[in-house]
């Protein structure tokens, strides 16, 4: 890190930080460095492979496009704290059944970018899962099987008529994938 940096104040799944960034430092290799965070990965780092994307103020964002300083006074989410927070427990079970996981690098970004379809388009369709995840690159190229268990969890939670169920249990799909 050069020894020119700046105090940033944020939340990151619901911790308050304060920590010094160097201004270039991205905001995954900020979370992953600093705050041990290793869920989010790198892949391609410039902004095509989704493997890096978090919340940022509750929006979908590339980590690896988003620096570190610009998170400064706002709110992260990483697969850590999407996993823990238990909202996707169903999303991460249909992933195990459906053998929607291989090698499990870009699972992290697979879950939070079907997280937030699932929260904003209960009513998605097969093709539209296939759009909302298609800035998100799967090199064993699992595609199919990650469709099939967003679809399931879809039509879950359509036929329940309710809310994602929340439970206490941590899961750690994704969350636990190898940095
Ligand atoms: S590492 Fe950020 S989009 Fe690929
Ligand atoms: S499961 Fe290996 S990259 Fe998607």
């Amino acid at each position: 890190m050069s020894d020119f940096t700046r105090t940033i104040h944020l939340t990151v799944n619901g911790e308050a930080h304060r920590c010094k960034v160097a201004p270039r430092q991205h905001l995954v290799d900020f979370l992953r460095e600093d705050l041990g965070l290793t869920g989010s990965h790198l892949g391609c780092e410039h902004g095509v492979c989704g493997a890096c994307t978090v919340r940022l103020d509750g929006r979908v964002v590339r980590g690896c496009l988003v620096l570190a300083v610009q998170a400064d006074g706002r709110s992260v989410e990483t697969v850590e704290g999407l996993s823990e927070g238990g909202s996707v427990r169903d999303l991460q079970d249909a992933f195990v059944a459906r053998n929607a996981l291989q090698c499990g690098y870009c699972t992290p970004g697979m879950l939070m970018a079907a997280a937030e379809l699932l929260e904003t388009r209960p009513d998605a369709t097969r093709d539209e899962v296939r759009v909302a995840i298609s800035g998100n690159y799967c090199r064993c190229t699992g595609y199919q099987a990650i469709v099939d268990a967003v679809c399931d969890v879809l039509a879950r939670r359509k036929a329940a008529g309710a809310e994602a169920p929340v439970t206490a249990a941590v899961v750690s799909i994704g969350a636990g994938a190898r940095p």
